[in-house]
């Protein structure tokens, strides 16, 4: 018996039905199903013959999923479903009993939040290694000038090492983005039943143990309409996946014929079909391609949640594919961020002649005046007109005579010159976290200190 007169139209089906997509959730709700029913025997709701039996066919039924031989049927609307509807044809009618005391609301939310934890988990390591490919990179090259940019007009000359390094504490920070995650997923659902809890003395906390979650949701109207944690989760992978977007722009930037700084190897990077000089970086391309992709799925999910009236609502099955497209493009991204940057060559002699520039040392310049007494903003508009001179007559500010500085400010001479010399203005950065080489130095053994902390 049911309580509908007529069968569903298949377009309904079609907009309704989710095991298209929602069958990677199988292993979770296998085990969730596994640890539900045992709890049920313990809490002395279903006889433990009944559990024994339901346990032994969760059990086939998982075989069949890790072996591919489960073949979801016409009728499965969802996962669940298909599970439970399997666990049937393979046990009897006693696989009916699994449902007790649960929703497939609960379900469901217990299910993504496991998946979520699982992947927070991945992407920690994922991020883990990239950082050690980043921190190895600014070992390697650890005083290799080149100019630093603002407006993406040379600015300062830094260190490579230091350059790489920023990239290090970017991902540090997302790192520890997916750690606050994994806490917000650390909270079992099950148990709310449908929204109200439900009419069986269950033992939740049990459930929680057996499945590693931390707590059990305190309030049952929140855990069935709560998917905060898929939102933390994409919220993580965006920003992350934004990171890389902007790493690999850079990459291709520096890659360009116009600015040579570096090579990325064969193995990332492909030729053209019609022009054979041609290697192009499309790793790189594509890490800033697919930021944007993983930041619609964050956008994706607000709308979905947003105006929702508690508690579950239909529109809560969008989350998922949100959420696997986020994992799965924010994995696959960190991998090939590693073995391209892994793979990289950067060439010394372009960064150092790009470095050499001298123009980026005026802010050097006005420094010196102000350690001299004159106010920062009268400096300031002393070395624009040097600068300025120079440029008008041809030359570079080396090339200016003392007479001529003495023309701008008497206190220009002397050290003018030698402020000039090679590094000098970059071992003047000696604040902490500036680019004199023993500051980044100091910096190398913090990044090492954290990914020994973590575990790397
Ligand atoms: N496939 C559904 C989802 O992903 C499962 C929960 C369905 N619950 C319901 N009452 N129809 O959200």
């Amino acid at each position: 018996m049911s309580r509908f007169s007529e069968p569903q139209d298949p377009v309904f089906q079609a907009l309704n039905s989710s095991v298209g997509f929602d069958y990677r959730l199988a292993p979770y709700d296998i085990r969730q199903s596994l640890a539900h029913i045992r709890m049920l025997g313990r809490c002395g709701i279903v006889p433990q013959d009944d559990v024994d039996e339901i346990v032994r066919g969760l059990e086939l039924v998982r075989r069949e999923l890790e072996e591919d031989r489960f073949e979801i049927a016409p009728g499965d609307e969802d996962i669940h479903m298909a599970v439970e509807r399997r666990l049937t044809e393979l046990v009897g009618a006693v696989g009916g009993k699994l449902h007790t005391a649960r929703s497939r609301n609960d379900q469901v939310a217990t299910d993504v939040a496991m998946f979520v934890r699982d992947r927070c988990r991945r992407a920690r390591e994922a991020i883990l290694a990239l950082m050690e490919v980043l921190a190895s990179l600014a070992e390697a090259h650890l005083d290799w000038p080149m100019p630093g940019y603002t407006h993406l007009q040379r600015a300062q000359p830094v260190y490579l090492s230091h350059h790489l390094l920023a990239w290090f504490w970017k991902l540090r920070r997302d790192h520890r983005r997916f750690g606050f995650c994994l806490d917000a997923a650390d909270e079992l659902p099950l148990g709310a039943g449908a929204l109200a809890g439900v009419n069986f003395a269950t033992d939740r906390r049990l459930v929680a143990e057996e499945l590693g979650f931390a707590r059990v949701a305190p309030n049952s109207i929140d855990a069935v309409s709560n998917r905060d944690f898929v939102i933390d989760y994409v919220g993580a992978a965006a920003l992350c996946a934004t990171h890389l977007s902007q790493l690999g722009a850079e990459i291709v930037l520096w890659s360009s014929e116009e600015f040579r700084f570096c090579e990325v190897s064969d193995a990332f990077a492909s030729g053209s079909s019609i022009m054979p000089q041609k290697k192009n970086p499309d790793a790189a391309e594509l890490l800033r391609g697919k930021g944007p992709r993983v930041v619609s799925h964050l956008v994706g999910l607000h709308g979905m949640l947003h105006g929702l009236p508690l508690t579950y609502n239909k529109d809560l099955q969008e989350d998922k594919e949100h959420l696997f497209d986020a994992a799965d493009t924010l994995e696959l991204a960190l991998a090939a961020a590693a073995g391209m940057l892994r793979g990289i060559r950067f060439r010394r002699e372009v960064l150092a002649q790009a470095a050499a520039d001298e123009f980026p040392a005026a802010t050097d310049v006005a420094d010196m005046l102000v350690t001299r007494g004159v106010p920062f903003r009268e400096a300031h508009g002393i070395v624009a007109s040097l600068v300025r001179h120079a440029i008008d007559s041809g030359r570079t500010l080396s090339d200016l005579s003392e007479d001529e500085l003495r023309g701008f400010s008497d206190r220009l001479v002397p050290g003018f010159h030698e402020l000039l010399a090679e590094r000098a203005w970059l071992e003047s950065k000696v604040s902490e976290g500036g680019t004199a080489l023993e500051r980044v130095r100091e910096q190398l053994a913090e990044a090492r200190r954290v990914l020994a902390e973590e575990g790397a």
